[in-house]
């Protein structure tokens, strides 16, 4: 991992990564401040409330675009950015398929925090390929970029087998909650979640540069709280749930 100069530009970069991934957690781990969306939704009269697909759409597709302007800027950097650039357009393309073919949503979300969460996901796009494109040339460790390439598409691939098993629970066009089963649900909660974590690590090796681990260890931190907060839902809504861990087996 490259670890840049310690000069006024990346310190203050990295201090505002760092409060406003802070400030995401924060937000998760208390009932009144957590984003509105998915299961967690408080329908609010005095908030725009837009229904859940339109407001994923505009979480993903602003980053969409600017991935896209970043793969075509990419084409004249060294291989590493253009495998972040590449896999970060992949990944939101992934996102949206799901949301418009595979998801079937049955409620409401925030549009305030859809503006919120697509500014930050946008953000950090950007900021992403920013540090992976300063990393120096000499300093890409090929083995991490082999590593990083794997994972990702293991990683992607296990967050879009799990989203096929949740979409199956609504197959008969209920909007009903289910426990869900099948793969990694068997074991933990968040199987999807999981595999986006794995993607995140994935990215981490591929950017090189420490700076993406250490937003992307935030990135996992956020989603480790959501998963915890899923398992109490599940627990709040069916009362005696089955024994499994959060993310997981045997550690959380
Ligand atoms: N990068 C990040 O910081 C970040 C943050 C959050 C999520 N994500 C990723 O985005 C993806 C979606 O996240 P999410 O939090 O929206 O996932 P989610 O709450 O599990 O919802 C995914 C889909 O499955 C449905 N669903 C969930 N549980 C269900 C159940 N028990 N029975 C029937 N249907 C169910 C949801 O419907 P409803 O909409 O009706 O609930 C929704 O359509 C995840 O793979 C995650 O990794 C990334």
């Amino acid at each position: 991992m490259y670890i840049p100069e310690a000069n006024l530009q990346n310190i203050l970069i990295n201090l505002y990564i760092l409060v406003s991934g802070i400030v995401f957690v924060y937000r998760e781990t208390n009932p009144s401040t957590q984003l509105g969306y998915s299961k967690f939704t408080k329908f609010s009269k005095s908030n725009t409330m837009v229904p859940s697909k339109y407001g994923m759409l505009v979480i993903y597709f602003p980053s969409m675009i600017l991935c896209l302007i970043g793969v075509l800027w990419s084409l004249s950097q060294p291989r590493h950015v253009k495998l972040v650039a590449l896999f970060s357009l992949l990944h939101f393309v992934k996102r949206i398929y799901e949301v418009l073919f595979i998801h079937h949503y049955s409620g409401q979300s925030l549009f305030k925090d859809n503006i919120t969460i697509a500014c930050s996901y946008a953000g950090f796009s950007i900021i992403q390929l920013y540090f992976t494109s300063s990393v120096p040339k000499s300093r890409v460790n090929q083995f991490e970029i082999l590593c990083g390439t794997l994972l990702y598409f293991f990683g992607e691939g296990l967050n879009h087998y799990h989203h096929l098993i949740l979409a199956d629970l609504r197959k008969d066009g209920s909007k009903e909650y289910k426990i869900p089963q099948g793969g990694l649900f068997n074991f933990i909660w968040c199987p999807h979640y999981l595999g986006e974590i794995i993607a995140f690590i994935a990215m981490s090796l591929l950017s090189q540069h420490i700076s993406t681990l250490a937003f992307q260890s935030i990135s996992i931190l956020y989603l480790a709280v959501r998963a915890y907060n899923t398992r109490l839902w599940y627990e709040h809504k069916f009362g005696k749930i089955p024994k499994k861990a959060c993310l997981v087996p045997g550690l959380f």
